[in-house]
C-alpha cells in the first residue's frame, strides 16, 4: 500500500481512489504532500465508518458516497481533465486514478 500511495502521489496531484475498505491506501496517500483527494465509496456500511473517523472533515479530502462508474462522467467535466490508470489492485473493483498536472 505505501509502495503504491508513493507511485500514486509522485505527481503531489489531484488524487483519487475507489473503495475505501479498510482506509490503508488512503491513509498512505494522506502521508503525502498531494492537493486534494477523491475518495469514492459504494458501500454504506464503509461510508458510515469513514464519516464517524473524520474522513468527511478533512480539509484536502472529497468522499463521494456512490459507485465509482455512475460519477466518472461528472469527475471528468468538474474535476479530473484527464485520468490516468495508476495502478490497479487485486481486489478486482479498485482501480486508481491520478490526474495529470499540467
Ligand atoms: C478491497 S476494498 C479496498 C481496500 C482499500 N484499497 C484499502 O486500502 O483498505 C474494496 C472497496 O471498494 C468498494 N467498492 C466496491 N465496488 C465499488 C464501486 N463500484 N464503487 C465504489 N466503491 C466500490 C467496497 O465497498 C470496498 O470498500
Amino acid at each position: 500500500m505505501a509502495d503504491h500511495a508513493k507511485v500514486v502521489c509522485s505527481g503531489r496531484g489531484d488524487i483519487l481512489n475507489t473503495g475505501f475498505g479498510m482506509g490503508l491506501v488512503d491513509t498512505a496517500i494522506q502521508s503525502h504532500d498531494i492537493s486534494y483527494h477523491t475518495i469514492i465509496e459504494a458501500h454504506p456500511d464503509v461510508y458510515t465508518r469513514m464519516l464517524a473517523t473524520g474522513w468527511g472533515e478533512m480539509p484536502n479530502v472529497r468522499v463521494i458516497f456512490r459507485r465509482w462508474q455512475d460519477v466518472l462522467p461528472q469527475l471528468e467535466t468538474y474535476d479530473c481533465k484527464k485520468l490516468t490508470a495508476a495502478s490497479q489492485t487485486v481486489a478486482g473493483p479498485c482501480v486508481w486514478f491520478v490526474k495529470e498536472c499540467s
